[in-house]
């Protein structure tokens, strides 16, 4: 006999009330539906780097301000990285889960202390460079030329023109200093 003939046979016999069928199904339609689709990659490491440029010149503590509040939010999410300013340009590496780095990105480019956001890389990695800062912080303007001239094709912190690579070793660099 089969499951389905059996059932109907129990449920004309009176055994079962033919009700408990829908209410069964309903209950797990709805347990499952409770749950969230997968979405996979999301906690997946990731790398992103920016530069961007100021839109009116900013204060020393207004900057300050920036990288204590980036160092804490960052802190809560995993999030480390390092941030380079020479009073005009940004250049900014964020290292973390993919949603994290792009849910932060995503504020980021809408902040209206920069414009001109201009990304330099995205890509998935196998380790954190910058693993020991929550947000690293260095003045660009403080280093000699040769430093620029060595990761890029000019002697100025010019982070919109540089490679993804040349960024990312210029990041390092600072964060050595
Ligand atoms: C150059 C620059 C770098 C920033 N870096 C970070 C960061 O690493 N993490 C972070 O949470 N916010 C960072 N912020 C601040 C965000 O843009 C934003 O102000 C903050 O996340 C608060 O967002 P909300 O006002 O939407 O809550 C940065 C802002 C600027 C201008």
């Amino acid at each position: 006999m089969s499951v389905h003939r059996a059932w109907r046979t129990v449920v004309s016999r009176g055994i079962a009330q033919p009700q408990a069928v829908p209410a069964r199904a309903e209950k797990v339609t709805a347990t499952v539906g409770l749950r969230r689709p997968t979405q996979p990659g999301t906690t997946m490491l990731t790398r992103l780097i920016y530069a961007s440029e100021i839109t009116l010149p900013l204060t020393a503590s207004t900057v300050q301000d920036i990288v204590d509040k980036a160092r804490a939010a960052n802190q809560r999410r995993h999030l480390t990285g390092m941030l380079a300013f020479d009073s005009r340009s940004f250049l900014q590496v964020l290292e973390g889960r993919r949603a994290a780095v792009s849910e932060v990105f995503c504020r980021i480019v809408s902040d209206p202390r920069h414009e001109h956001v201009q990304l330099l890389e995205l890509a998935a990695v196998d380790e954190r460079l910058f693993a020991g800062w929550s947000m690293g912080f260095a003045t660009a303007d403080a280093h000699g030329r040769d430093t620029f001239l060595r990761f890029s094709g000019v002697d100025q912190f010019a982070p919109s023109t540089m490679t993804a690579g040349g960024a990312l070793s210029l990041l390092r660099e600072l964060a050595a200093r």
